[in-house]
């Protein structure tokens, strides 16, 4: 990119800024209308509720923001390259996107996006483009090339079914083959597609991998997600209503190969796993991964759920933390009934706060991994700034499009 480029980049960030969520609204409009296709790939849901556009106008902002130091977009960078891969977004789709990604700015933008800017946006999405393009190829390479790889979906079939909870089934799956599957790292996750019947197109959804890796099997423990109270029951999740209710033990998913970012760090520092109901999954294979191979990590295992019949991994997560020699459970119920048993089933009331949670927390400098529901995750956010957390030790995953970068870029 020119220096003049760049410059011009630089100065349209506040109008981009002011006008972002229209001008992807407007690019996620025409490009669908014009590659039905792709709605194969984006999930409906994220539309819906506008999570994407909001989550691609926050990174193209940053990336703008910072174009003259890219080295500082390393973590949205993986982020969204690790999600991609999952979606096998391939090169020849980018010249599709920033096509429109162009057109959208000039519609909002009107006379005010000169040919010079247009120009400049057009060079600095090819360099993000390509970026992003090679990223991806290392990930593809990698996920094809280790043993027991391969690319994009592949059936797996089902060995087992396990219900965890009320609303949280797990499914335990192998290759139909017998080969070895892939290793991955605790905290990353599954991609499944499926094409659920009557549906007008097939989806992909991400699952994070609940049972560390053993060569032969993959755990994935997936939530029954229902539309809200006043919204039909036919607005109900797709793919995760599929699952419980369409597949059976023998049956196969389509699944990639392990794809994400959001792992355990190794090192000595103690480490602090926070959760809120189904964002239990990663930190369970965390902690599992803790307890099999780091004994001299203290380790803080926090969990917060509505109720009993909510909470998963109630007696997993004991036995994990008896068998390591310095962990500890805390588990939140917001609702607690006669029948529940503190100390087994709970050990607090209500939901995580900074004063409940400051008594357990190591006293030396610790990494905090959180995961859990949007309204969890601002929770979290704020009891770990009245902690004075730094920054640089939180480490987050969003089971929805990612509202974090403004942090991400903070951390960089
Ligand atoms: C990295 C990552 C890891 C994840 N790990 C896990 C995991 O371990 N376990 C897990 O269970 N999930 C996990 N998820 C979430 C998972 O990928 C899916 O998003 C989830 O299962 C919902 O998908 P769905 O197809 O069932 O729902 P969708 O069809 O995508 O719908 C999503 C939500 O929107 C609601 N909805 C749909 N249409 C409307 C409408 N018109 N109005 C109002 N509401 C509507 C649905 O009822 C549902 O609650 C993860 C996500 C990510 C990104
Ligand atoms: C430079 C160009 C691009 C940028 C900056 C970008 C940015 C993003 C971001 C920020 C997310 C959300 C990630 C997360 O929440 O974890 C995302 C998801 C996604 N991207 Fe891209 N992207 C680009 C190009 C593409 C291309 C070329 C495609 C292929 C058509 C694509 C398809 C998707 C899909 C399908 C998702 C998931 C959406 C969903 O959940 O529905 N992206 N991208």
């Amino acid at each position: 990119m020119l220096a003049q480029q760049k410059a011009i980049v630089q100065a349209t960030v506040p109008a981009l800024q002011q006008h972002g969520e229209t001008i992807t609204k407007v690019f996620y409009q025409t490009l669908f209308e014009e590659n039905p296709a792709l709605l194969n790939i984006f999930n409906p849901a994220n539309q819906q509720s506008g999570g994407q556009s909001r989550s691609l106008a926050a990174s193209i902002l940053a990336y703008a923001a910072n174009i003259d130091r890219l080295d500082q977009l390393g973590g949205m960078v993986s982020r969204i390259t690790h999600k991609h891969a999952s979606l096998e977004v391939q090169p020849e789709h980018y010249p599709i996107v920033g096509d429109h990604l162009l057109r959208a700015i000039r519609t909002v933008l009107g006379e005010a996006a000169t040919p010079e800017i247009l120009d400049a946006w057009g060079a600095a999405y090819q360099q993000l483009a390509t970026i992003m393009i090679g990223a991806e190829k290392q990930l593809y390479t990698e996920g094809g090339a280790q043993p027991g790889g391969w690319s994009g979906f592949q059936p797996l079939v089902v060995e087992r079914k396990v219900v965890e909870s009320e609303t949280i089934t797990s499914f335990h799956l192998a290759s139909p083959s017998g080969q070895p599957l892939p290793s991955f790292l605790p905290g990353q996750y599954l991609a499944v597609k499926a094409h659920v019947a009557d549906a007008p197109f097939q989806q992909i959804r991400q699952y994070s991998l609940s049972q560390v890796s053993n060569g032969k099997t993959y755990r994935i423990s997936v939530k029954r997600e229902t539309a809200p109270l006043h919204i039909a029951a036919a607005n109900n999740g797709l793919i995760s209503n599929h699952l419980h209710a369409d597949v059976h033990e023998g049956d196969t998913i389509l699944a990639h190969v392990p794809q994400g970012d959001f792992v355990l760090r190794e090192g000595s520092r103690p480490v602090v796993l926070l959760s809120g109901g189904v964002g239990i999954t990663p930190a369970i294979c965390m902690l599992q991964h803790l307890t099999l191979n780091s004994t001299d990590r203290r380790v803080l295992f926090v969990h917060a759920t509505t109720q009993r019949s909510h909470h998963s991994f109630r007696d997993e997560t004991r036995s994990l933390v008896e068998v390591h020699p310095d962990a500890r459970a805390l588990v939140f119920y917001e609702k607690v009934t006669a029948a529940d048993n503190l100390g087994h089933d709970y050990d607090l009331t209500g939901r995580i706060d900074a004063a409940s949670l400051r008594p357990y927390l190591p006293q030396e400098p610790a990494d905090f991994y959180y995961c859990g529901p949007p309204g969890f995750m601002s929770a979290v956010e704020s009891v770990l700034d009245a902690l004075n957390i730094p920054l640089a030790d939180r480490y987050s995953e969003a089971f929805a499009p990612d509202p974090s970068f403004a942090t991400e870029m903070a951390r960089a």
